[in-house]
């Protein structure tokens, strides 16, 4: 499973990106405006940091002002995917684009029926928002697996990027159902690394070690 970082934090994305385990980047508009910088200086300097697709979403909403201002997005950088909002303009530009070899991310996903529409018109992406499903007392990995599911019976190239992850288990489960990515806040990443016994087995390790008096 590919992991991407979801943000638009620079320091964050470099620090994750020195880790050697980042494999793309996903953002939104939300993500952008806490960030406090001008657009395309932030997108730039993100494709500097991460070779990998990275997610930028627009800001329309009706289908030909989503197309003009897509193509604007994926002129900035090769390693570009436009993410899009699944509304029924958003399908359409999906398709519009994804025709014309332009790589989309379908956002805001909460339902298999609107999985299966993003796939039909060609996104390269599916993004199930599951932490979103969870607070609202749905389970949120039950999409994704239906949505691997949906994929697998007819074949479907999109690859499913479970966002709106809150914690590992969240990440080990979209593993176990065979998702294609996992976008994880830097908090998440941080948490992952995280278990009491290595750093217990590691404080025995080196005391012993310690008591030999030598070095390496
Ligand atoms: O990038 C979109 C998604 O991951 C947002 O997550 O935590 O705002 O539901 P969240």
């Amino acid at each position: 499973m590919k992991i991407f970082i979801d943000t638009a934090n620079i320091d964050a994305i470099r620090d994750a990106a020195e880790l050697g385990i980042i494999d793309g980047v996903t953002t939104n508009p939300s993500l952008m405006s806490r960030e406090g910088l001008p657009f395309q200086e932030l997108v730039e300097e993100i494709c500097r940091i991460v070779d990998g697709p990275i997610s930028v979403e627009v800001t329309a909403t009706e289908h030909a002002a989503m197309v003009v201002e897509a193509r604007r997005i994926a002129k900035m950088h090769p390693n570009i995917v436009v993410k899009l909002p699944t509304t029924r303009d958003g399908v359409r530009a999906c398709k519009e684009l994804s025709v014309k070899g332009v790589r989309v991310n379908m956002t805001l996903v909460f339902s298999p029926a609107q999985a299966l529409l993003v796939a039909k018109a060609g996104a390269a992406y599916v993004s199930p928002f599951i932490g979103r499903l969870d607070d609202i007392s749905h389970t949120g990995m039950q999409l994704v697996e239906d949505i691997v599911q949906i994929y697998d019976n007819y074949d479907f190239p999109t690859e499913v990027l479970v966002a709106s992850v809150r914690h590992p288990v969240h990440v080990v489960e979209a593993a176990l159902v065979g998702a294609d990515v996992a976008t994880l806040p830097p908090k998440v990443i941080d948490q992952l690394f995280k278990h009491p016994l290595t750093d217990i087995g590691l404080e025995r390790f080196l005391a012993d070690w310690r008591s030999t008096g030598q070095r390496i």
